[in-house]
């Protein structure tokens, strides 16, 4: 325990990326399980190497998903595997981040509107359009996001709370709430990045620690309890955060811990922003109650916290945030704030992800 590993040795690697080597296409992951100590690459032939490998959160965070799940649909039609079979496998792979049926979705439409000859080309160009859609994203709100906390924080010098993995292994670009944080940096604007650890799978130690030092961030990593004395020291101007899916009445459901902070920043007066594109919005899904949250292996509680034999754990990935705590969602079509369902529906536009029937 204890170790520490040294930045330089690392030079990160895309999330995840198309291959056609002689043998066959395929699509090649980042390993996330193996961050920050090493970068190691998953080569994926088939759909079923890709669900285990979604399941096993090698590949996660919900742009990315979107992303996985297109690019999946792809390689099971150059494949010859059948792509309806593959779009329910991969489409159900994991129960909460809407992107990632919206992703097969997308490439199961352009699969079936093409001619049978070119149906597999036409699914792999969807997932391109998808990434450079998702890439795109960022960049959009990566700006409206730096304007936002120009009004909120006036003066500058921003000292933001974050929690779980929001940056460029989670996006076809440079991320949701960690791309905002990023061009925070790059105009010389971020005071110091609270990283939240993120039990059990520490998401915020292993991954956003990296993408921090990676970016030269002045970052601090904390255990998910320390948060509420960094309120009350004053330490905190504004908390960002993802989504892994917003419901039509702006209720978000993120990772577990997410919603803590809400009420914190709440009591605290300070901002709680929500930065997602809109392909996390999922305009099917009315409040927060109707969101699927996900259960995992209470193991994942218990390997890290050494407990009796027999010990069960209680261990939900994610929680939602109601839209009354949420002062602002960042889009790429711009800021919602007050967070309504009409504000949220008219940002959306046509662009809204929606779960596959
Ligand atoms: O279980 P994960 O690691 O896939 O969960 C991802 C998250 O909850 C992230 O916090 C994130 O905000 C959503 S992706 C930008």
């Amino acid at each position: 325990m204890g170790d520490q590993f040294a930045q330089s040795e690392l030079g990160m690697v895309p999330a995840l990326r198309w291959e056609e080597p002689p043998e066959g296409p395929v699509l090649v992951l980042l390993d996330q399980t193996r961050l920050p100590q090493e970068e190691v690459e998953l080569v994926c032939t088939d759909v079923q190497a890709l669900v285990a490998a979604i399941r096993a959160l090698a590949v996660r965070g919900a742009p990315v998903l979107g992303l996985a799940g297109a690019y999946g649909i792809a390689l099971a039609a150059a494949r010859g595997y059948d792509v309806l079979e593959a779009a329910d496998l991969l489409a159900h792979a994991r129960p909460t981040a809407v992107n990632l049926a919206y992703g097969v979705r997308r490439a199961v439409a352009a699969y079936e509107q093409a001619s049978p000859d070119q149906a597999a080309a036409a699914a792999l160009a969807e997932a391109r359009a998808l990434h450079a859609q998702d890439a795109a994203a960022s960049t959009a709100m990566a700006e409206y996001g730096g304007r936002l906390l120009a009004e909120l924080v006036p003066g500058g010098g921003y000292r933001i709370l974050t929690h779980c993995n929001t940056g460029a292994l989670v996006s076809g670009g440079e991320g949701t709430a960690l791309g905002v944080v990023m061009a925070a940096h790059r105009v010389g604007e971020l005071r110091r990045l609270w990283v939240d650890e993120t039990r059990p799978l520490l998401q915020g130690a292993r991954l956003t620690a990296y993408e921090a030092a990676r970016a030269g961030m002045p970052y601090t990593l904390l255990v998910d309890s320390a948060a509420g004395s960094l309120f009350t020291a004053g330490e905190v101007d504004a908390v960002l955060i993802g989504a892994d899916r917003i419901a039509a009445d702006g209720s978000t459901a993120n990772k577990v811990g997410s919603y803590p902070l809400a009420v914190l920043a709440r009591y605290h007066h300070v901002p709680f922003v929500v930065v997602a594109p809109t392909t996390t919005v999922d305009l099917g899904t009315p409040d927060g109650a109707s969101i699927e949250v996900e259960q995992r292996a209470g193991s994942e509680v218990t390997d890290l916290a050494p407990s009796p034999l027999g010990t069960q754990a209680y261990n939900p990935a994610f929680d939602v945030t109601p839209p009354e705590l949420i002062t602002a969602i960042v889009t790429e079509n711009g800021v919602v704030s007050p967070v309504t369902a009409e504000s949220l529906a008219a940002v959306c536009g046509q662009t809204t992800g929606q779960p596959l029937a």
